[in-house]
């Protein structure tokens, strides 16, 4: 015989209603004879059962508190800590999304420089959908390996070219979407690491600029920082930016891989008098960029304009782009190469990229997944012989050493990550960042939270994940006899015949 529990919800919210009336006489009546504290219970109880018949009758909105009263109150106060309980008792280590325990735990280890190496065998599928990477027969040693620069705006000898030393950036998160110690805790640690850190389209960058990294100062279709009352770009505010020591390259954000087709968004929860003085912007309302930039309508308009900021910037400038339809991507290089005008790099930001705030609908269906999107752009600038003109940054989920060789085997010459960042100092997934409630107190302006991150200890973190990546980096390479990722191709990955990467291949879309 097969026993199961089954609770009859009806039985008990009708118990419950009795009940309740019952046990305030009950604690009334022992508060007179008993002891006076049994009225302690008597109000207790007199309050829930106020509670109880507001739910039942003075309630419309939900069906179930009507049903159940108090009962199913119980409901929606399990569901509410359900992420925490699935999250820290009932996940296992390779389930949550969008990074699993292991995904982040290997960053968290990273960060605090404690020892990554794994034991046993991997919690990997080798099935017949992942990529792997080749390794040679005969590895190479680090003393071989060729130095990892990268230089931006080389291609059309840009008077300001910028090399960087390592293929590593904190990825664009605007001030606004971060608050000012986690600004500063990026900005220390890219500085440390010696990296470039985006400013994200946050507006004057004040923050970044007083910790003094190197930086790319990305302009959003909002312009926020350069932009006049109407939207448009202030070519003066733009060339007075540029000349900042600290300001090394310029990137205009055509679209991001969380929200392609959409303009950024930051709530008005998160607006302070700071943010809206900053991005000039009024208080008290969501702040919503435009779609795309007003100057650029299409595909002439757009590229005249990357020429529009390279002259009047006189700094490397790319473009940050989710990938759509290839077809589309195929039409804007024939377009920069009719006007002989290409940007020194071109950011590929995958679908599954974070943000601090988007449409549902929009993160979980638009754009294409980061790998067959950066094999795609990487194909079609090679096909119309021009990938020697620029260069490519990829982004998306980029977090381990792993997916990371990955990418630079299907094109990029530099690794561009916002939530490795993220978790190096400390986030834990909360998913909170467009309420302003972030408990680490990295997606917050409130005092309280922020005074959770210590800066120069997190700056330090930071440090640590990207040395540690470089480290691990480096032996991959040398695992895969390539002396540099610049010589790292599709020929170093095996990818299975049901790999999606594969539908793409050969694909015009
Ligand atoms: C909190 C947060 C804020 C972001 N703000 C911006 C932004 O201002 N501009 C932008 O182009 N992308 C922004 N992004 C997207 C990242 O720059 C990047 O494209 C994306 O997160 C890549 O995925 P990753 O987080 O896995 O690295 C933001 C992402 C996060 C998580």
């Amino acid at each position: 015989m097969t026993g199961k529990l089954v609770v009859n919800l009806h039985k008990l919210a009708r118990f419950t209603n009795l009940a309740l009336p019952f046990l305030a006489g009950l604690f009334f009546l022992a508060g007179l004879r008993i002891s006076f504290y049994f009225h302690f219970l008597t109000v207790s109880f007199l309050f829930l059962n106020f509670l109880n018949a507001f739910y039942l009758f003075g309630q419309r909105g939900h069906s179930l508190l009507r049903n159940f009263g108090i009962l199913g109150q119980g409901r929606y106060i399990l569901e509410s800590i359900g992420p925490e309980l699935r999250q820290y008792l009932y996940l296992n280590d390779t389930e949550e999304r969008p990074f699993n325990r292991n995904e982040r735990s290997e960053v968290y280890r990273k960060a605090q420089n404690i020892n990554s190496a794994s034991s046993f065998g991997s919690q990997k599928d080798f099935d017949a959908t992942e990529v792997k990477v080749r390794h040679a027969m005969f590895p190479i040693r680090k003393s071989q390996l060729k130095p990892s620069d990268v230089t931006f705006g080389e291609e059309r000898g840009c008077p300001n070219a910028y090399t960087m030393k390592r293929p590593f950036i904190i990825s664009a998160m605007s001030f606004g979407s971060l608050g000012e110690s986690a600004v500063r805790c990026f900005a220390r640690g890219a500085k440390q690491a010696g990296i470039l850190m985006n400013t994200g389209e946050g507006g004057y960058p004040k923050y970044h600029l007083e910790e003094g990294c190197d930086l790319i100062f990305q302009m959003g279709t909002a312009k926020f920082g350069v932009r006049h009352p109407d939207g448009s770009l202030d070519d003066d505010k733009l060339k007075a930016l540029a000349a900042k020591d600290s300001i090394k390259m310029i990137e205009i954000k055509f679209s991001q891989g969380a929200k392609p087709g959409k303009g950024g968004l930051l709530p008005k929860e998160k607006i302070t008098d700071e943010i809206a003085a900053l991005r000039g912007v009024t208080k008290g309302e969501d702040v919503i960029s435009p779609p795309s930039h007003r100057e650029c309508t299409d595909l002439e308009s757009a590229v005249r304009f990357i020429r529009h900021v390279q002259r009047i910037s006189e700094l490397p400038v790319g473009i940050k782009m989710a990938m759509g339809n290839a077809v589309e991507f195929h039409g804007l290089v024939d377009e920069m190469k009719r006007q002989d005008v290409f940007p020194d790099w071109i950011t590929i930001d995958g679908s599954e990229g974070g943000t601090g705030a988007a449409p549902k609908a929009f993160m979980d269906r638009v754009g294409l997944p980061l790998f067959p999107a950066l094999k795609r752009a990487d194909d079609i600038l090679t096909e119309h012989e021009v990938r020697n003109r620029l260069k490519i940054i990829a982004s998306g989920k980029l977090v381990g050493p792993g997916r990371q060789m990955i990418a630079f085997c299907l094109g990029a010459d530099a690794i561009a990550s916002a939530r490795g960042h993220m978790l190096a100092i400390g986030c834990i997934q909360a998913m909170q960042c467009g309420n302003n409630t972030c408990p680490i107190g990295i997606t917050t302006h409130d005092p309280d939270l922020q005074r959770g991150l210590e800066v120069d200890l997190k700056a330090q973190r930071i440090a640590n994940y990207v040395q540690n990546l470089e480290h691990d980096l480096e032996e991959l390479l040398c695992a895969t006899g390539c002396r540099s990722v610049q010589e790292l191709s599709f020929e170093h990955l095996y990818v299975p015949k049901d790999s999606t990467l594969n539908t793409f291949i050969g694909s015009s879309h």
